[in-house]
């Protein structure tokens, strides 16, 4: 068999396997195995057999950058390069300090500290294995900063209190009944703790809110990702965030379908009552 043979049929075993994008992930599949057919048959195998792409090539394209993955991590989704785009609006042009809070593999960090010079970037999971795939990514793109381990702002260092600019935190927001409705590459393969967020998807949300305004500095702002109007998740994030004196914003991206809800601190650093 010829190349051009042997790469329509890699299409058609990938087509067959219900991989609605079958040419490019041809090409992906190919790269990484870089001329090894056995190595190719091996990764064929696992994608035909239903594991992410992003699993099986060890790297996601986001906001134009390779980020490296490893299995059990979450895969971060195109959508959320609005959080970053939003997020890079209130960053200052040099010198900012972000909280990337339930990092996974530190995508939001990386993306941002590639659009801002100098930032300081400190990423937060509780998974170990997402903590180990941000250090790695951070690393790689000699980012400056750390990774931490643990619950939300608990591992943070008390010295960033009060000097943050941007908490940015794509946290779990899938209602615990809907899971089971995620496309099945998500639901099989990704930890449940990675996207289930309690009864209404914002049991995180309405903890990071409370926890935010003592990490923030004067017109600082945090800002997470919800699902779209339809699912009122991001009129009830923003009542959680003016619930503890952050003024509330919500921004859509139709091109993405993302949305992205933000709360702010007031320029003296003063709350806003109710
Ligand atoms: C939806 S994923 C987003 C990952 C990454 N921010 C992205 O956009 O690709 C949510 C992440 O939050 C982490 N997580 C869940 N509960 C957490 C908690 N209480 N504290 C810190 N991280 C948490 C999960 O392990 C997971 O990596």
């Amino acid at each position: 068999m010829g190349p051009t043979d042997q790469h329509s049929t890699l299409v058609a075993t990938l087509r067959a396997a219900g991989c609605v994008f079958a040419e490019e992930e041809a090409g992906v599949l190919v790269e990484a195995a870089a001329g090894d057919a056995a190595r190719l048959a091996e990764l064929t195998g696992r994608r035909v057999a239903g594991e992410p792409l992003e699993y099986v090539v060890g790297w996601v394209a986001f906001d134009g950058h390779r980020i490296r993955i490893e299995p059990g991590v979450f895969i971060p989704r195109q959508r959320t390069t609005w959080l970053v785009e939003v997020a890079a609006q209130h960053l200052p042009g040099t010198g900012g300090t972000l909280l990337d809070l339930g990092c996974g593999t530190g995508a939001i960090g990386v993306a941002l500290a590639r659009r801002c010079c100098d930032l300081v970037v400190h990423a937060v999971d509780i998974d170990p294995r997402a903590v180990a795939v941000a250090r790695r990514n951070l690393a790689a793109f000699d980012v400056h900063g750390h990774a931490h381990r643990g619950d939300l702002t608990a591992p943070l260092p008390t010295t960033l209190r009060g000097r943050v600019h941007v908490i940015a935190a794509n946290l779990p927001y899938v209602p615990s009944t809907e899971r089971a409705l995620m496309p099945a590459d998500s639901r099989d393969h990704e930890p449940p703790a990675t996207t289930d967020g309690g009864a209404d998807g914002l049991d995180h949300v309405r903890r990071l809110a409370a926890q935010a305004p003592g990490w923030l500095r004067p017109g600082g702002v945090v800002l997470v990702e919800t699902g779209d109007a339809s699912t009122g998740q991001d009129a009830r994030a923003a009542d959680a965030f003016a619930a503890v004196g952050l003024q509330p914003e919500i921004r859509y991206d139709e091109a993405r379908g993302a949305t992205a809800v933000l709360g702010r601190l007031g320029s003296h650093g003063e709350l806003r009552a109710r």
